[in-house]
C-alpha cells in the first residue's frame, strides 16, 4: 500500500469508527446513569456493598481504553494488510439508528424490573413451550422477548454494541484472519462457510465484504433473528439462512470449509455446547476450520477475571459460569479437531481448530 493510500485508509477508518464509538459509548454512559439512579432509588447499591460484590478485581478505565485502542489498531492493520476491505458496519441510516436507540432505551425499565426480580422465564409460555428446547426459552440478558421476537432482533445489535462500548463489530472481525489463512489463493465460489447462531447476520456481512462470492449458510434457532438477518444481508448473493439447532445441523458430513460461531458458546448449556462442537466437526471437510469467537475465559487475561465474574450478576447468563472454565481444546480434540490458536481481542477471544 502506498503512503498516500495508507493515509487515505486511516482517515476513512477514523471517520467511520470514531463517530460509531462515540455513539455507542454515549449510549453506555447514559444507560449507566439511568441504572445508577434506579439502583439508588431501590437501595441496591447498599445491598451490593454488603454482599461484597465490589471486591472482585477489574481493569481500570485506562487499561480498558488502551485495550480498545489496540483492538481498533489490529482491525486497521488487517485492512492495510489486505485481509479484509475497509469495513462497512451497516448500522442503518440515522433514522434507523434513532429508531433502534429509542427501542433500546424504552426497554431499559423492563430489563431493570426483570433484573431486580431475577425473573427470566417470561418467554416460556403456553405458546412457546415445546416449540424450542427449554434451555432456549429464557429471557437471556433479561431482554424483552428473549430470542423470540422481531423487536428483540431490532434491539440486539444496539444492546451488544453498548455492552462492548462500540467494539462488538471490530471484535467480530477478529475471526476473519484465521479464515483468510485458509481461503487465500483459492476460488471463493468453490468454498463453503456456515455460521452457527448467526443472530442478526452482522458477522456474515463482514464475511461477505471480504469474500463476496463465497456461498454462506447462516443458522439460528430464532425465526425472528433469521428473518432480520435475511433482510440485513439481502444485498449479497449466495446467502442461505436456516432456522435450525446448533446441536443438530441440517448440513451434510464434510460439506464446509469453515464453520464459525460468534458469541454463541457462552449461551449454551455444557451438554449442548459439546454437541454443537461435535456437529461443527462433523460438517467440516478435512483441513477445514472451526473458528469460534466469544468472551474471554477465566485466566486468559487475569486482569479481566473480575469483570468476567461480574457479568452474569447483571445479565441473565445461566451458562456463562460453566463457559468460563470450559475446556474447548479438549472437546474439539475428542471430535478430531486440532487446536490451532487462541487469540484474545479486548474482552473476546478467537479460538481456532482444524480438522485433520
Ligand atoms: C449472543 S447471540 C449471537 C448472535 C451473533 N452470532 C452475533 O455475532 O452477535 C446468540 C445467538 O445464538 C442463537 N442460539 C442460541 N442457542 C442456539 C442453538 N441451540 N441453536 C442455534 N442457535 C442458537 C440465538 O438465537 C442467538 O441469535
Amino acid at each position: 500500500m502506498s503512503p498516500l493510500a495508507r493515509l487515505a485508509t486511516r482517515a476513512a477508518y477514523g471517520a467511520t469508527q470514531l463517530p460509531r464509538l462515540a455513539w455507542y459509548a454515549g449510549h453506555g454512559l447514559a444507560m449507566q446513569r439511568l441504572a445508577a439512579a434506579a439502583r439508588e432509588r431501590a437501595g441496591e447499591e447498599t445491598q451490593r456493598r454488603r454482599r461484597g460484590d465490589n471486591r472482585a478485581t477489574v481493569p481500570g478505565q485506562s487499561r480498558i481504553y488502551g485495550d480498545m485502542a489496540e483492538l481498533f489498531g489490529r482491525d486497521l492493520a488487517n485492512v492495510e494488510d489486505g485481509i479484509y476491505p475497509l469495513p462497512a458496519d451497516h448500522d442503518g441510516s440515522w433514522v434507523t439508528r434513532l429508531y433502534r436507540s429509542r427501542l433500546f432505551f424504552s426497554d431499559l425499565p423492563d430489563v431493570h424490573k426483570r433484573r431486580q426480580a431475577r425473573r427470566h422465564d417470561e418467554v416460556a409460555d403456553d405458546a412457546t413451550r415445546g416449540t424450542r428446547p427449554d434451555y432456549y426459552l429464557q429471557n437471556f440478558h433479561y431482554q424483552s422477548g428473549g430470542w423470540l421476537t422481531a423487536d428483540s432482533a431490532q434491539r440486539y445489535d444496539t444492546q451488544v454494541e453498548v455492552l462492548f462500548k462500540g467494539t462488538a463489530n471490530a471484535m467480530r472481525r477478529m475471526a476473519l484472519p484465521p479464515l483468510h489463512a485458509i481461503f487465500k489463493g483459492r476460488d471463493q465460489r468453490r468454498l463453503r462457510l456456515a455460521d452457527i447462531g448467526c443472530g442478526t447476520g452482522r458477522f456474515l456481512d463482514f464475511v461477505k465484504q471480504a469474500w463476496p462470492r463465497l456461498p454462506v449458510t447462516g443458522i439460528d434457532l430464532s425465526e425472528a433473528y433469521v428473518k432480520h438477518a435475511r433482510r440485513h444481508l439481502r444485498r449479497w448473493s449466495a446467502v442461505r439462512m436456516l432456522v435450525a439447532k446448533a446441536e443438530s445441523l441440517p448440513l451434510p458430513d464434510a460439506s464446509q470449509d469453515a464453520v464459525t460461531s460468534i458469541y454463541v458458546m457462552h449461551e449454551l448449556p455444557p451438554a449442548i455446547r459439546r454437541a454443537a462442537i461435535a456437529e461443527g466437526a462433523r460438517v467440516l471437510k478435512p483441513g477445514g476450520r472451526l473458528v469460534m469467537l466469544d468472551s474471554l475465559q477465566r485466566r486468559d487475561v487475569p486482569d479481566y477475571d473480575g469483570l468476567l465474574e461480574r457479568f452474569p450478576q447483571n445479565y441473565h447468563e445461566p451458562y456463562y459460569e460453566s463457559y468460563l472454565d470450559e475446556d474447548f481444546a479438549g472437546i474439539a480434540r475428542a471430535h478430531g479437531l486440532a487446536h490451532v490458536q487462541d487469540d484474545p481481542a479486548f474482552v473476546s477471544k478467537v479460538m481456532v481448530f482444524e480438522k485433520a
